[in-house]
């Protein structure tokens, strides 16, 4: 029988409190598998792309792709998260504000990184916009149903006319967890995008680890698109 369960609703202060408490199981200390593999098709060949990475945490992978070249901007609501993106790779950071909002920039002095810290909902074009990729892990996944409609066009809006946007989408059996991370399949995919997006397929890798088998969960899939705009 069906007993699929209910999502939970998150806000920001909920994330910044599990920073502030050091609840980040999430976190990688290695780069993510999709983006070591298929990183030529998320820069399309670039040598040096301005990709961004909504709801950044503290990724490795921005260090990452930043050590190839590439000008790597985050969006991360926990200021806890920034400081210590900085402390995990010895880099010095200054912080400015950003006039008009609540939104401050960490910019890290030895790497090509910066970090913007605020409510996601708070950024907008006007701040950066004509990014080259998007890179989008734990982003989409675990925002608020309700808060999808209003997450597409924004991210429509900070992309390149061929621009890139690579979504690690997750799937899991609904009956046994909700979310976040939110479970979405193949055709939840085609439903929430397909209007402003062409879809394509690249990968899928089951990444069941310690932190998903505590949730009662068999399998854990991550699978990877390339979503360019419809022109
Ligand atoms: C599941 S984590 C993923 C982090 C990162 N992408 C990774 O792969 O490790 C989600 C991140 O989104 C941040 N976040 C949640 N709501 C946010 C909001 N409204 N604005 C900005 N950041 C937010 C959280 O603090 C958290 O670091």
């Amino acid at each position: 029988m069906s007993d699929v369960k209910e999502p939970r609703v998150v806000h920001v202060d909920d994330w910044r409190k599990a920073w502030s408490e050091g609840r980040n199981k999430w976190h990688l200390d290695h780069v993510h598998p999709h983006l070591e593999k298929h990183v030529d098709v998320a820069v399309n060949g670039k040598a040096n792309a301005k990709v961004l990475f909504p709801f950044c945490g503290k990724t490795y992978d921005m260090k990452w792709l930043a050590d190839k070249g590439h000008e790597v901007v985050g969006i991360e609501g926990s200021e806890v998260a920034a400081k210590q993106f900085g402390e995990d790779h010895h880099l010095q950071y200054n912080v400015l504000p950003i006039e008009g909002t609540s939104i401050k920039l960490y910019k890290y002095v030895e790497a090509n990184v910066r970090i913007y810290v605020g409510d996601v909902w708070e950024f907008n074009r006007s701040i950066e916009c004509n990014f080259d990729t998007v890179w989008d892990r734990g982003g989409f996944t675990i925002i608020n149903i309700d808060d999808r409609k209003k997450y597409i066009p924004l991210i429509a809006s900070l992309m390149a006319p061929h621009a890139r946007y690579m979504l690690v989408i997750d799937s899991y059996d609904r009956n046994v967890i909700h979310g976040p991370p939110h479970s979405v399949e193949k055709e939840g995919v085609d439903e929430i995008f397909g209007e402003t997006f062409d879809i394509k397929y690249v990968d899928k890798k089951d990444s069941l680890k310690p932190l998903q088998k505590s949730w009662g969960l068999t399998f854990f899939d991550e699978t990877l698109y390339q979503l360019t705009l419809k022109l």
